[in-house]
C-alpha cells in the first residue's frame, strides 16, 4: 500500500468519522481538558504592587494612549497595539516606531497569563515589558529624566496620585517611571478575550443533549491539531501557548550577516535588566518569583528559539511569526505541512515532522484555528 493511502486510512479511522458525525475518543477528551476553563483568571502582574487596582488600571489605560511616553511626544502604546487588531498593528515589522523594527509587534490580548514577555522572552513582568518600548532607541526613544519631566507636568496623572496619596514630587525620576510602567501593567493584564465557538464547544461535549453548532471541517481540524499535527504539545493549555521557547525553524537572519537569536538575547536581557524582578524595583518582592528570574541561564540550544505565541484571536493579529513573514493562516499551515525537518536548524524541535495533508485538511486546520477567535 502506498504511504498516501495507508495515511488516508489512518486517518480514516482516526477520525472516527461515520458519516457524518465526528466522535472524541476519551483519550481526547481527557487531553481537551486541559484547555478548558475560559476565561479563566489571570494572575497579577509579578513584582507589580498595583496589579489589580482599578484606579491603577483606568491610569494605566490613558497612559497607554498617552504619546507623552516618547522622545518626540508623537507615539503611544497605541501608535502600535491597536485595540481593533487584538493590539497588534497589522504589518509585518512596526511603522511607527522611531527606528525600523526587526519584529512583529505582538498582539496584547491575553498577555497576563505569559510567564516571559517579548517573542525572546526579554521581560519577567508586564511592566519591565513597559518599560523597554518606552527606552528603546528604536521603538518610543525616550529617556528615564525625559519621560519623568513630562509626567510631572501631567494633570491627570499627578490628580489621581494625589488621591491616592502619592505626591508626585517625594518620587525620583526613576520611581516615576517605574511606577506608570506598573499602571500599564495593571492595566494590560485587564486584556482578556472572551469566549470563542470553540469553548462552547469544548464545553458541550460529554453534557448529554447539548447541541452546539460547531463547523465539522473545524472537527476534523481539531483532531489534527491534538493528534497528528501534535500541535497541542507546544500551543497547550487554554491560552493555547505553553508559555516556553522553542524553534520551528523560521528564518532568523534578518539582513546580510545579521541574525536575531531570539530566546538567546531575551535571557541575557532578563540577567542584565535593572528592572527584572531580581532588581531594587520589585514591589511585592515573592520569593517564588524572584527564583523564577534569578535561575534563568542561556545555553547554545534557545538559539532562534522564540515564545510559542497564543493561538487566540489570531483573526485580529496577522501577519503572523516574530517576523510577520507569514500572511495568513493558511500560509502558516501550508509551512508547517512541508516542514523539511533535514533544514531545522541544528537544534530544531525533534517533535516536528512534514505532513503530507491534502487540500481539505489543511483548510480543515483553518478552519480549526478561526474557530479560536471571538465571532
Ligand atoms: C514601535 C511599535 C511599538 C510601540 C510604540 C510599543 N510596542 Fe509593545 N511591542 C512591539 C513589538 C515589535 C513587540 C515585540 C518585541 C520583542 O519581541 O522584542 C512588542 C511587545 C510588547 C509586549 C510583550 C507582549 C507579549 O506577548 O509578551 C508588551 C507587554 C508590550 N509590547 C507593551 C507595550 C507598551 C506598554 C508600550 C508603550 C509603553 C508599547 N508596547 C509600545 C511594538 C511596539
Ligand atoms: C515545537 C513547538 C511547536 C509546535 C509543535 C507547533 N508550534 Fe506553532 N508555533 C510555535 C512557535 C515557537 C511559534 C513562533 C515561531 C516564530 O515566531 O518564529 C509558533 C507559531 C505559530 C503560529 C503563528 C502565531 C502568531 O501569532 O504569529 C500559528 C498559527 C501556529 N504556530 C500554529 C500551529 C499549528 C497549527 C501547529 C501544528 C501543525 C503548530 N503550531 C505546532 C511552536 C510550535
Amino acid at each position: 500500500m502506498s504511504r498516501k493511502a495507508l495515511g488516508i486510512l489512518l486517518l480514516f479511522f482516526s477520525l472516527q468519522v461515520f458519516g457524518e458525525e465526528i466522535v472524541f475518543t476519551d483519550s481526547e477528551k481527557s487531553l481537551l481538558e486541559a484547555f478548558t476553563p475560559w476565561p479563566t483568571v489571570i494572575p497579577a502582574d509579578p513584582g507589580n504592587e498595583y496589579s489589580g487596582l482599578k484606579w491603577a488600571e483606568a491610569l494605566g489605560a490613558q497612559l497607554f494612549n498617552d504619546p507623552a511616553l516618547s522622545a518626540d511626544q508623537s507615539i503611544s502604546c497605541a501608535s502600535c497595539h491597536q485595540s481593533s487588531k487584538g493590539f497588534s498593528d497589522g504589518f509585518a515589522l512596526p511603522q511607527s516606531g522611531v527606528a525600523p523594527h526587526v519584529r512583529n509587534t505582538q498582539g496584547l490580548l491575553n498577555v497576563g497569563y505569559q510567564r516571559w514577555f517579548g517573542w525572546d522572552g526579554g521581560a519577567d513582568s508586564l511592566w519591565a515589558a513597559s518599560l523597554r518600548p518606552m527606552l528603546s532607541d528604536i521603538e518610543m526613544g525616550s529617556d528615564i529624566e525625559g519621560i519623568a519631566t513630562k509626567l510631572r507636568d501631567t494633570t491627570y496623572l499627578t490628580e489621581a496620585l494625589e488621591q491616592n496619596d502619592l505626591e508626585i514630587a517625594a518620587l525620583d525620576d526613576e520611581t516615576v517611571v517605574v511606577t506608570v510602567a506598573k499602571f500599564i501593567g495593571a492595566y494590560m493584564r485587564t486584556l482578556a478575550s472572551g469566549e470563542t465557538s470553540f469553548d462552547k464547544f469544548l464545553a458541550s461535549l460529554g453534557v448529554p443533549d447539548i447541541e452546539v453548532r460547531y463547523p465539522l471541517s473545524a472537527q476534523r481540524g481539531m483532531k489534527i491539531f491534538f493528534g497528528e499535527g501534535n500541535c497541542f504539545v507546544c500551543h497547550f493549555g487554554p491560552n493555547f501557548s505553553n508559555g516556553e521557547f522553542h524553534d520551528i525553524g523560521r528564518p532568523f537572519f534578518t539582513g546580510v550577516g545579521q541574525v536575531d537569536p531570539g530566546r538567546f538575547t531575551g535571557i541575557k536581557r532578563v540577567n542584565n535588566d535593572p528592572f527584572s524582578l531580581a532588581g531594587n524595583f520589585n514591589g511585592t518582592k515573592k520569593e517564588a518569583e524572584i527564583l523564577k528570574t534569578t535561575s534563568v541561564k542561556f545555553r547554545q540550544v534557545n538559539f532562534g528559539q522564540w515564545r510559542t505565541p497564543s493561538l487566540r484571536n489570531l483573526e485580529l493579529t496577522a501577519p503572523y511569526m516574530h517576523d510577520g513573514s507569514l500572511q495568513t493562516l493558511r500560509d502558516v499551515i501550508d509551512y508547517y505541512a512541508e516542514i523539511d525537518p533535514a533544514r531545522l536548524h541544528s537544534k530544531g524541535e525533534t517533535i516536528l515532522k512534514s505532513f503530507t495533508w491534502s487540500e481539505r485538511e489543511r483548510e480543515d486546520l483553518v478552519m480549526f484555528l478561526k474557530t479560536l477567535s471571538e465571532k
